[in-house]
C-alpha cells in the first residue's frame, strides 16, 4: 500500500509539485534541484507514496565539509542559511572532503503517522546518503518547532546521537529599539557621559579600519572567534548594520549584522566588548544602537534576532537579562548527528 522511493530526475518534475507541501516554504527549491541532479554532488529527496497519493518526504542537503578548524559555525552546512556565505568565502584549499549532509526535513502525512514511514524514510534516505560518500548526518532543529517530541524520538530510535545544544536565540522587532531608547533614557545618558558611541561599518574610513583591525588583532588567544574580520565568522556582515563601539575615539567593541533566513529579518550574530567596557552596558547599548538603524533602514516590523553559541554564557545572560523583556521569541537550536559507516 505505500511506496519510499527516491525523487529522481525521471519522474520529479511532475511530482515536485505534489510533495511541496511536505517541507518548509524556504526548502522548496531545494526540492526541484534535488530532481534535477541525480549524481552524488546533489540534494536526496526521497519520497513516500500511499497508492498514487504523496503522502511523506524526507530532505537532506546536498554533501557539504567540515569547516576548517577554528570556524565558528562549525555545525552549519550551507545552502540553507547564514552559514551558506561563509562556505563561499572560504579558500577551497582549506576545505576537508565533502562527506556530511543536513537532514533538512522529514514530514509524513497527519493521517499516516504512527505506522512506521518516518523510519522508513529516514532508513531510505540514510542508505543513499551512505551509497554517495556521506559518513556523518546532521540535522538541527529549535525548541519551537511544534514537532520536536515526535522529531526527538524519531532521530532517537532511527540511531541517531541525542540533540546538543547549539545556541541560544532571541527576536523581536526593530521597534523595540525605540521602546528601550525611553527606558533605558537615564542609562543612556550615563553612557554617552562616559563617551559611548558607535559607527557603521559604512561610514567608517580608511584609518578607522586599520585602528578597528587593530584591535581585532590584539585580541586575546580566547577571544578570537570574536574577531569580526576573520573569514571564519560564519556571515557576511551587512556594511549598515554592523557597527563598531567607542569609547570617545577608542574603538572598544563591536556588533556584526548580517541577513536572515527570513525575509525582513537580520541577525546579529556577533558582538563583543572589550574587557574595559564589559558590564558597563556597552553591548546592550550598542544593540538598541544598531536595531535603531535597522528600523530606519528596513521598517520597524522589522525582525531582529540575536544568537549566541551555546558555551558563550556571558552573552546568553545579558540576552536573557537586557533584551528579553523586548523580545517576541526566544528559543534554543539544538544540533542531533548520526555516524555512517562505509
Ligand atoms: C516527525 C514525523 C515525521 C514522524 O513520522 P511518523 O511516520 O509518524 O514516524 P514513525 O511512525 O516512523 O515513528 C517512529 C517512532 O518515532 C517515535 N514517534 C513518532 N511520532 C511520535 C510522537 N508524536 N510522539 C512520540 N514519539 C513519536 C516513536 O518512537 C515511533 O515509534 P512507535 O510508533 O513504534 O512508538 C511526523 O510526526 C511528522 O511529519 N511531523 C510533522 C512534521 C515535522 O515537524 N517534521 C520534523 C521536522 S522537519
Amino acid at each position: 500500500m505505500f511506496r519510499i522511493a527516491p525523487l529522481t530526475a525521471g519522474f520529479l518534475g511532475r511530482a515536485a509539485g505534489e510533495f511541496e507541501s511536505f517541507t518548509y516554504p524556504r526548502l522548496r527549491p531545494l526540492l526541484a534541484r534535488a530532481g534535477q541532479s541525480t549524481s552524488a554532488a546533489g540534494c536526496i529527496a526521497v519520497g513516500v507514496w500511499m497508492g498514487e497519493q504523496p503522502a511523506g518526504l524526507a530532505l537532506y542537503s546536498e554533501p557539504w565539509a567540515l569547516p576548517p578548524e577554528g570556524a565558528a559555525a562549525a555545525s552549519l552546512p550551507p545552502g540553507i542559511d547564514s552559514a551558506d556565505a561563509a562556505d563561499s568565502a572560504r579558500s577551497p584549499e582549506a576545505t576537508p572532503p565533502k562527506d556530511r549532509r543536513r537532514l533538512l526535513s522529514v514530514m509524513v502525512h497527519p493521517l499516516a503517522r504512527r505506522s512506521g514511514l518516518g523510519m522508513r524514510l529516514l532508513a531510505s534516505g540514510e542508505a543513499l546518503a551512505r551509497e554517495s560518500g556521506t559518513r556523518r548526518l546532521v540535522a538541527v532543529h529549535s525548541s519551537r518547532m511544534q514537532a520536536r517530541q515526535a522529531f526527538e524520538r524519531l532521530l532517537a530510535v532511527c540511531g541517531w546521537r541525542p540533540p546538543q545544544e547549539l545556541e541560544f536565540r532571541l527576536a523581536g522587532r526593530a521597534a523595540w529599539a525605540e521602546r528601550a531608547k525611553h527606558d533605558w533614557a537615564g542609562f543612556l545618558q550615563r553612557l554617552a557621559d562616559r563617551g559611548f558611541g558607535t559607527t557603521s561599518w559604512r561610514d567608517m574610513d580608511d584609518a578607522e579600519w586599520a585602528k578597528a583591525r587593530r584591535v581585532a588583532h590584539e585580541l586575546p588567544e580566547a577571544d578570537r572567534a570574536f574577531d569580526p574580520f576573520s573569514r571564519n565568522i560564519g556571515v557576511t556582515p551587512l556594511a549598515d548594520l554592523s557597527i563598531v563601539l567607542r569609547r570617545e575615539e577608542r574603538i572598544v567593541g563591536w556588533i556584526v549584522g548580517s541577513r536572515g533566513a527570513l525575509a525582513d529579518s537580520f541577525h546579529y550574530s556577533q558582538g563583543y566588548a572589550l574587557p574595559e567596557v564589559r558590564r558597563l552596558g556597552w553591548l546592550a547599548a550598542g544593540a538598541r544602537d544598531v536595531c535603531e538603524r535597522q528600523a530606519k533602514l528596513h521598517g520597524a516590523a522589522s525582525l531582529s534576532v540575536f544568537e549566541t553559541s551555546q558555551g558563550n554564557t556571558a552573552m546568553r545572560r545579558f540576552m536573557e537579562r537586557q533584551l528579553e523583556p523586548y523580545s517576541e521569541w526566544t528559543d534554543s537550536r539544538y544540533v542531533s548527528e548520526k555516524e555512517l559507516q562505509p
